[in-house]
């Protein structure tokens, strides 16, 4: 299937997706507007917001890139991911329309040239469309060059709105830094050009619809907060695995590996989603106040811990999907003597007064057995059991995040008959089954939040820090010691047997791969 036509395929458009009052008329600078993550993420997410009037039917998008090409070219080469389908009537008609807003830009990233045609590209953008001055920059280079554009956008005095009630916004990809010390770096540099209010730092995950359910569960409801801390939990287990390989990115990967490329981000952000209070509202600086509260209560690891309740694997030959699949060293472009982690599990103790003694178990990979994004949580099991002779197994509750969008709540029943015996079953709830439609694609929401200046689902500056914190010790850690004899894991397992002993040391078991 190509990829047009797998796009086509997911489409769905369900009423909820169209907003009743269209963002404000804006141009959307698209930095590394070439690069897969523009092209496969971006353009059909500003496409699902085109088609369900989310965006001013005046707005722009300007592709900033360094290879040379036409207008034309670059609408050509965007149809190839735009999905066939629109809400209503004509696909090819809807398409059309949203090409004609796209523009192409060739331009150097650090030539300050460069950045003075865009501002006057952007001043006549403005007049021919009636923008208002509002605009929208998005970083979708690698990391290396956010640097650059930050600064030479300062240069060029396009950081700042005019004193006309205008916007100016910047959207930084993730991964935000290398280290602690170089997203200190990058958020200083960011802060001296950008006020923290334009700064939109993106982690797609929070825009996933089941990743906001989390939120609604859990603050919407009355009946499971009292479940949700020390008194009734157990532990809580956080998955976030792949079946993909490293794919094309190995550049990007052989040096950032699993643990900055998911846990750093991702999963850490799950883990405050999770454990966080209960905000004051649900605006963004009383929710990103409470999460971060929460990576401040994470005790920091020490060398020992990490030897202790850190593990890293990396995936050998092996089987997915019943395909032949390459190690990661052989993957191309990736070295032959790789030491680059591609599978991360590891134990979080909160030390607050909800989660105290309540073990967190973290673990990330990809080429696992089956792609699995879920959160679950185990209740501690009945104090007393009645039924002599029946082993019940504890209550969890399963928060699927992907790709079995729901939430699932086992327990023990009757199995019918004479005798008495219990059986485990599930109580589920489907997205698609309940709302006949799956999730809208990540990217659309956080652009649709952004350009309304909504920044509850995106990270502030202290709390990617305070994630760097947690994770810096763990990479100090493995510099200084010999890496593990990798590969550990064949790819299509459920991940090293070192990930297994992690918690079966401590009497529990990881949930299945479902
Ligand atoms: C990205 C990581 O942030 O998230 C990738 O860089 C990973 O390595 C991806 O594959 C997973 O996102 P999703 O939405 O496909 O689960």
């Amino acid at each position: 299937m190509s990829s047009r036509a797998a796009i086509a395929h997911e489409a769905v458009y369900p009423d909820n997706y169209f907003c009743e009052v269209p963002s404000d008329p804006c141009a959307i600078v698209m930095f590394g507007a070439s690069g897969d993550l523009a092209r496969r993420k971006l353009l059909p997410a500003l496409y699902d917001l085109a088609v369900h009037s989310c965006l001013a039917p005046r707005f722009r998008l300007l592709g900033f890139a360094r290879t040379e090409m036409s207008n034309e070219a670059f609408q050509k080469q965007a149809t190839e991911f735009l999905p066939d389908k629109a809400p209503s009537g004509d696909g090819k008609a809807a398409r059309q329309d949203f090409l004609q807003h796209l523009q192409y830009f060739t331009g150097n990233y650090d030539d300050g040239e460069s950045y003075r045609r865009l501002a006057k590209r952007l001043e006549a953008l403005d007049r021919e469309a009636e923008l208002g001055g509002n605009r929208l920059f998005y970083l979708a280079t690698p990391p290396a060059v956010y640097p650059r554009i930050v600064e030479q956008l300062g240069r060029a005095g396009l950081a700042k709105p005019k004193n006309d009630g205008s916007w100016v916004r910047i959207i930084v990809e993730k991964p935000f830094g290398h280290d602690g010390a170089s997203a200190r770096a990058l958020n200083a540099q960011l802060l001296s050009v950008f006020d923290e209010s334009q700064i939109f730092r993106i982690d797609h995950y929070l825009g996933k619809e089941t990743v906001q359910n989390l939120l609604v569960f859990r603050f919407g409801n009355g009946i499971f907060e009292p479940l949700w801390s020390r008194n009734y939990v157990d532990s809580v287990q956080i998955t976030a695995a792949e079946s993909l390989g490293v794919e094309r990115r190995a550049a990007f990967y052989e040096s950032a590996g699993a643990l900055r490329d998911m846990v750093q981000s991702h999963v850490l952000q799950l883990t405050s989603l999770v454990a966080m209070e209960t905000p004051a509202n649900f605006d963004a600086t009383a929710v990103r106040n409470e999460k971060i509260k929460v990576l401040q209560s994470i005790r920091p690891l020490d060398r020992n811990s990490v030897h202790k309740h850190v593990v890293r694997g990396q995936y050998g030959p092996g089987c997915v999907n019943g395909e032949d699949v390459p190690g990661y060293r052989d993957e191309p472009g990736v070295n032959r003597n790789s030491s680059t982690e591609t599978f991360v599990a590891l134990k979080l103790q909160i030390d607050n007064w909800r989660w105290s003694g309540v073990p967190f178990y973290l673990r990330t990979g990809k080429r696992l057995a089956h792609p699995a994004a879920e959160i679950a949580i185990s209740f501690k099991s009945a104090p007393h059991m009645v039924f002599q002779g029946e082993a019940v197994e504890p209550n969890s509750l399963v928060l699927n995040i992907q790709p079995q969008e729901g939430i699932s709540l086992s327990f023990g029943a009757k199995t019918p008959g004479t005798k008495l015996h219990i059986s485990p079953v599930a109580m589920d709830f489907y997205y698609r089954r309940a709302f006949g439609a799956g999730s809208r694609e990540a990217y659309a929401t956080l652009i649709n939040d952004c350009v309304r200046g909504d920044a509850t689902l995106f990270d502030r500056a202290d709390s990617v820090e305070a994630a760097w914190a947690l994770v810096d010790p763990i990479l100090d850690a493995w510099r200084s010691s010999p890496p593990p004899a990798f590969p550990n894991y064949p790819a299509g397992s459920e991940g090293p047997d070192a990930a297994f002993q992690l918690v079966e040391a401590e009497g529990r078991h990881w949930r299945p791969l479902p």
